[in-house]
């Protein structure tokens, strides 16, 4: 195993407070976003938008790896050069989402297993040759009355933990994305107890599968109210209980935590992940892993209302997009300000 070489890719994923773009959505997913703007559902209209977004000028400054998906990897831009060399170009590392999807977990209604195990590591391989370097795996777990079960935690963090796995002895750098969803009316602390009860599992599936902590991402959720919750936490104790939380259950050697968005507002994915890290700032002892951010929504949903699936709206949504991946570059300095919004 290259232990030296995805530690090395780990750590550039998050330097210079640059942060992660995922254009993973599966087609399905990415139709049904489409189908919300009257975007036609074709090949080609997902093509199209995934050439506005790797095209975009200056994405590189700001990003340091995009997810693409199957289909993408395998995408040209129209004059036919691939967009894994246009990433390349731009100084971005392209990466993978490998898994097939959460299906019902047996047994334990209203609970998702994530699949794609089988086959895995010709996958892996293949992947690596096309030129990815890291992948993403994505786990759901619903919180609710009785939920989760310890059968759901425990089979996604088993899952999680031999997709990681494959994906170092492959060479690539594993996303690990247990994803506590924020549907529901729970409050921040129920949030917080169930989060740290999965990652406590994650870890300890990692370690027993063997996976270097050192060449590995971690993608949670942030502790937040659930949707429906009546009481929706202040912007600081979000960020405290988040980071609370993650210093509970992740180890010092992961180098980064690059969180998702999950469904928050763009602005206040910026704003919670701001406040994490000018309170950390703050602190006597430095946080040991860099906060950054795996945004899919959170730095694509402006862009995509302003495109439209219109040619003459592209200039305009690369622009978005890049303005959101700046929030989020000020938000990992702990600079972002409201007023970067009105500009
Ligand atoms: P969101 O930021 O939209 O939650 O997406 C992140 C992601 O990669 C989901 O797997």
């Amino acid at each position: 195993m290259r232990i030296q070489e995805l530690a090395d890719t780990a750590r550039a994923l998050v330097a210079d407070h640059k942060g992660l773009l995922a254009m993973d959505e599966s087609n399905g997913t990415c139709n049904k976003r489409f189908a919300k703007q009257c975007i036609p559902q074709t090949e080609e209209a997902r093509r199209a938008y995934r050439e506005l977004i790797v095209t975009t000028p200056h994405l590189g400054e700001c990003i340091s790896g995009v997810i693409l998906y199957d289909e993408t990897i395998r995408q040209s831009k129209k004059d036919g050069s691939p967009f894994i060399e246009v990433i390349r170009e731009a100084g971005i590392i392209p990466g993978i989402k490998v898994d097939i999807g959460a299906k019902d977990l047996a047994g334990h209604p209203g609970e998702k297993i994530t699949e794609g195990l089988d086959g895995l590591r010709d996958r892996l391989k293949a992947y690596f040759a096309m030129g990815a370097r890291f992948a993403k795996w994505r786990a759901v777990i619903a919180l609710g009355d009785c939920l989760p079960t310890q059968a759901c935690i425990e089979t996604n963090a088993h899952a999680l933990a031999r997709y990681a796995a494959l994906c170092q002895e492959a060479g690539l750098v594993p996303i690990v994305e247990p994803e506590v969803l924020m549907a529901g009316d729970h409050t921040m602390e129920q949030c917080r107890a169930t989060t740290e009860q999965v990652l406590l599992n994650v870890f300890e599936q990692l370690h027993l599968q063997g996976v270097v902590l050192e060449g590995l991402i971690l993608k949670p959720n942030m502790i937040l109210p659930g949707l429906t919750c009546p009481q929706q936490d202040a912007v600081e104790e979000v960020a405290d209980a988040t980071v609370r939380c993650l210093l509970h259950a992740v180890p010092a050697a992961v180098p980064g935590i690059a969180f998702l968005s999950g469904g928050q507002s763009a602005k206040l994915a910026s704003a919670r992940l701001n406040a994490m890290n000018s309170r950390s700032n703050a602190r006597a002892a430095p946080l040991p892993w860099a906060l950054a951010f795996s945004y899919a929504r959170a730095i694509q949903q402006p862009a995509l209302e302003i495109w439209r699936g219109r040619q003459s709206n592209v200039v305009a949504a690369q622009r978005a997009l890049h303005h959101r991946a700046q929030c989020n570059v000020a938000a990992r300095r702990g600079a972002y300000r409201e007023a970067m919004e009105s500009m």
